[in-house]
């Protein structure tokens, strides 16, 4: 009997697995949408270049990270080197170029906690925010597309937990929770802690990509190509590693005293990075840090009430693993 039962989890852990990997897939950008983002962004590119030649532009977010579901907002950065520019000038300026070029619903947020030009194509549909000169989310969004290329669960298993993040409500940071960057954050070090791990620390290995942005060095190891392969000694599907990222978040992790560090791979102190109080509007109640503005921590949002909420939705999410012969159903379901 102990067999038949073992036979039926097995079973179910299969059944399971398809049904992850089908929403995968079915959460893939097309190959159509993604030809439209780049025409979108070739045509910015050239009104843009027009009135300032010398700048930049450059996709981030999650239309450039490899993280992006079907149907996402892309973000943009203008990146101009001359440091006498005022941001909210050139933000007008470009809302004015780009409202002339028939885009629609062009807005400048110049009072916004990060400055945007706001827009919309109405040939594809695409909505898209340009900011000014945030070359570290162009850089970071780089470090997360190279985690990417490593094991592709780490792709699989950050489209689970980012569904089920906007289905529950969870991906809000005005509402205190959190940004869809701390999640992939929390998905590259759930996997870099596995024993045998599934991916490297690549700020821990010599580095062969290296820029200072703002005066934040930042350096790890990009030649990703040559560690395709490094977490095949872990056999865990993505049904498993998705039950043991709530999991770990609803009753493993340290909330009292640990800080989550994709730099190192590992596990830091609250006490080492003197996160243990509240400083300013910092409450340090879920600890992610930045992988290089080392001294920003990504729950920075979360205050005590939103700090339940995401607990109980942890948990609530491992428990529907845990016990749920049909799990997807619910863990999915809209709050
Ligand atoms: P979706 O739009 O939800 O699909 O995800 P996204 O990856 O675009 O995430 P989000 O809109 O939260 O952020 C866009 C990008 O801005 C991220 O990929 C990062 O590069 C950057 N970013 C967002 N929040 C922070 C932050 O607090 N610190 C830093 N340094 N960068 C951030
Ligand atoms: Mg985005």
């Amino acid at each position: 009997r102990m067999l038949k039962r073992q036979m039926r989890c097995r079973l179910d852990i299969n059944r399971l697995n398809a049904v992850f990997l089908a929403i995968y897939e079915s959460l893939i950008p097309s190959e159509e949408e993604k030809v439209k983002q780049e025409q979108f962004f070739m045509l910015l590119e050239k009104l843009v270049n027009k009135e300032w030649p010398e700048a930049g532009l450059y996709l981030y977010g999650s239309c450039a990270n490899s993280f992006g579901v079907s149907k996402s907002d892309i973000d943009v950065c203008l990146a101009i080197e001359d440091a006498e520019i005022n941001k909210s000038e050139v933000l007008l300026k470009l809302a004015d170029i780009l409202q002339s070029d028939n885009l629609q619903n062009v807005q400048a947020l110049t009072r916004a906690r990060v400055p945007i030009v706001k827009l919309m194509d109405p040939l594809t549909g695409i909505s898209c925010d340009i900011c000014i000169n945030n070359v570290l989310a162009v850089v970071n969004t780089k470090l997360l597309r190279d985690y990417a290329q490593i094991d592709v669960r780490l792709r699989q298993l950050t489209f689970i937990v980012k569904h089920w993040a906007k289905s529950r409500g969870v991906n809000a940071t005005y509402q205190g929770t959190l940004s869809s960057y701390a999640y992939v954050l929390m998905c590259i070090h759930f996997l870099q802690q596995r024993r045998p791990a599934i991916l490297p620390c690549l700020q821990e290995i010599g580095h062969t990509y290296s820029v200072t942005v703002d005066d934040i060095q930042c350096a790890y190891f990009d030649q990703v190509e040559k560690l395709r392969g490094f977490g095949s000694g872990n056999k865990e599907t993505i049904a498993r590693l998705v039950w043991g990222f709530f999991n770990y978040w609803a009753y493993s992790h340290d909330y009292a005293n640990a800080v989550i560090s994709v730099r190192t791979g590992r596990i830091l102190s609250k006490h080492e990075k003197e996160w243990t109080r509240r400083s300013g509007n910092d409450r340090h109640l879920i600890c992610i840090e930045d992988p290089f503005e080392i001294s920003h921590d990504l729950g920075r949002v979360v205050d005590k009430f939103s700090i339940k909420v995401l607990r109980e939705e942890f948990e609530r999410a491992a428990d529907i693993l845990h016990n749920d012969p049909n799990p997807c159903a619910t863990l999915f379901e809209p709050y």
